[in-house]
């Protein structure tokens, strides 16, 4: 049971939605009558002390923005046992009792070797735009970056059929095929190339070919950068199909923008569970959803397992698309 102070962090990729959660730490932390404080800027600002109370205001006029008010970095010192030594040290110094680490597979491997080392719980929040931490069928901001990539499709299907062009959509997602997944089913793409799925580009090719001559007007292909380069399949696909193709590669646009509901209230959820959490003394959890519902997993497994694309979504794509 924790009666003094708790941390809140956010750590490697940013994600929509990643304030509304540390708000809800924050809040929830003072509603229990337990001190919050905020590290900036990830395990960089651990080692540097960069560690400051909060207060209720200091989370004011938040949920609405995308980024993360805390800030992130990414740490090399981190890595070594001395760095992570350092670090706890300055969370003893502050008096801090528990950490809530929001961030990726990366970051909750970070906190997973800090709790190794002993002397403070943890409790990690998943929160990145590729969908790819073990255990939970969702992560903060996964939602806001899939309605981007969409918004981008949409766009892009409307001057690809005004030229009669074939255009290749390259999505994020690391090495995971979740947000091109969705975003090719919901934005309605002819074909979607991810890692976990074999494909057959003469065989690809070929069907487009068939369907322009058959009048079709525009054929959108989203790759998952884990996939293959956006830029390398234009090349190919335009070679082998002979019709002008073109490459749109839509980077950190999908990591910005205000969060949209579902994220600003599954973050918002996450967050006072973790905080109640581990102000009642758990540690090395990980919340996250498993159908529409809040639940806990092992740090460890969560780190230690790969997750894979949902096959439900391969299913659906392989009979729409
Ligand atoms: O993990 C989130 C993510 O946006 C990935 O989809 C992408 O591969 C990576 O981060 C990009 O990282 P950076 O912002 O360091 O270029």
């Amino acid at each position: 049971m924790i009666t003094g102070a708790i941390a809140v962090m956010t750590s490697g990729g940013d994600s929509p939605g990643m304030n509304a959660a540390a708000r809800a730490v924050v809040r929830t932390a003072l509603y229990e009558g337990v001190r919050v404080f905020g590290i900036y800027n990830g395990y960089k600002g651990m080692l540097a002390d960069e560690i400051v109370e909060l207060n209720s205001r200091s989370v004011s006029d938040l949920i609405q923005r995308g980024g993360t008010f805390l800030g992130t970095a990414r740490c090399k010192e981190f890595k070594t046992e001395e760095g992570r030594r350092k670090g706890l040290e300055n969370l003893q110094k502050h008096g801090i009792e528990g950490l809530v680490i929001i961030g990726g597979d990366g970051s909750l491997t970070g906190g997973s070797l800090l709790s190794k080392m002993g002397g403070i719980p943890i409790v990690g929040l998943p929160g990145t735009i590729d969908n790819d931490v073990w255990g939970t069928d969702y992560t903060i901001g996964c939602d806001t970056a899939a309605n981007t990539a969409v918004d981008a499709i949409n766009k892009l299907r409307d001057t690809a059929s005004a030229h009669r062009r074939i255009m290749i959509v390259e999505v994020m997602g690391h090495t995971s095929g979740w947000l091109a997944m969705t975003a090719g089913i919901a934005g309605g793409a002819e074909y979607i190339i991810v890692p976990e799925v074999k494909y057959d580009l003469d065989e690809i090719c070929a069907e487009i070919v068939e369907s322009y001559k058959k009048g079709r007007r525009y054929s959108i292909i989203v790759v998952a950068e884990g996939a293959c380069s956006g830029v390398g399949l234009k090349n190919v696909v335009q070679e082998k199909t002979g019709i002008d193709t073109r490459v749109s590669i839509l980077g950190h646009i999908q990591r910005g923008g205000s969060p949209t509901v579902e994220d600003r209230m599954k973050a918002s959820m996450l967050g006072e569970r973790a905080a109640l959490a581990l102000i009642s003394g758990v540690s090395d959890v990980v919340f996250g959803f498993d159908e529409g519902k809040v639940v806990s997993i092992n740090l460890f497994d969560s780190v230690n397992n790969r997750k894979p694309l949902d096959p439900e979504l391969v299913r659906l794509a392989s009979v729409l698309v």
